[in-house]
């Protein structure tokens, strides 16, 4: 495989501290590119920062307020000039059922993984020339009902949704835009849902055993579909939906 797909770009990966986020923008920096990270944690964007090879970039901004993407994005356009990818990934999951679920599980949620991906690109959007590229992270739950998690599968429908409809807005512009599924993935998304270990262990070995593969994803393994997705080898993929999780979409 080609080790210097992003030689000369410029990215940025919303929610680059940590998961699946944080393994693609190590991947674009190994690969050449110089990489902009967002995310709310200043320790782990400092250590992520320390992490990637080459001149980074890490900025502090919670992506469900539009004053600080707009922060975001003026920062990466005056140190780089222009985005020539984007990895749209920032996002929450809280699973309850819909009796636990209040207003505020539903809003949060909402705001990050729907609001705040919508806007991460509209800011972008004046600063990426025809060739560029922009990568959404939805999820396998997009088509599937998943009980307990009816907030998140729908944040990520909308997601999905909104992505297909701006893959046709952005055709004539020459900017591709996709979306990558993972499957379960081993993050600490897991962790912060707030689940005792004994039902934290019960839910693994249930999603374990729902997999083909039997297994969790790694980040690595999500990242490698993500910069496929946004290099030039994927030149004529516009639109589509990349599922990276060990069959289950498939059953
Ligand atoms: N892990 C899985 O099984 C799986 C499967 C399918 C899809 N996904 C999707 O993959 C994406 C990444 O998740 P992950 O699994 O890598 O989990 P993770 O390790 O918890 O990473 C989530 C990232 O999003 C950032 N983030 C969350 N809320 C934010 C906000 N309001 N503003 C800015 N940054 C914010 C976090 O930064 P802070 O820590 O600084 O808040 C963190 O960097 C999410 O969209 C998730 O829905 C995950």
């Amino acid at each position: 495989m080609s080790k210097d797909r992003f030689q000369g770009k410029i990215v940025l990966v919303t929610g680059g501290n940590s998961g699946i986020g944080l393994a693609a923008a190590q991947g674009f920096a190994q690969e050449g590119a110089r990489v902009a990270i967002a995310g709310r944690d200043p320790q782990t964007l400092k250590a992520a920062l320390a992490s990637l090879p080459g001149d980074a970039l890490a900025i502090q901004a919670d992506v469900a307020r539009l004053s600080d993407l707009d922060r975001v994005i003026g920062d990466v356009v005056q140190a780089a000039g222009r985005i020539d990818a984007l990895f749209v990934n920032a996002g929450i999951g809280f699973f309850a059922p819909i009796e636990a679920s209040d207003e505020d599980l539903f809003d949060r949620q909402f705001a990050v993984n729907v609001k705040g991906a919508y806007f991460t690109i509209q800011k972008a959007l004046p600063h990426m020339q025809p060739g560029s590229a922009i990568v959404i992270n939805a999820s396998s739950v997009v088509g599937m009902g998943l009980p307990n998690s009816s907030v998140y599968t729908a944040t990520k429908a909308a997601i999905a949704s909104l992505a297909r409809s701006l893959a046709l807005e952005l055709a004539p512009r020459g900017i591709r835009l996709n979306v990558v599924n993972p499957g379960p993935t081993e993050t600490p998304i897991f962790d912060r849902m707030g689940l005792d270990p004994e039902a934290a262990k019960g839910m693994t070995a249930q999603i374990t055993a729902s997999v083909p593969l039997q297994r969790f994803g790694s980040p690595d393994e999500i990242a490698r579909a993500v910069l496929f997705l946004a290099s030039d080898e994927a030149s004529f993929v516009h639109g589509a939906a990349l599922s990276v999780d060990g069959g289950l979409t498939a059953l």
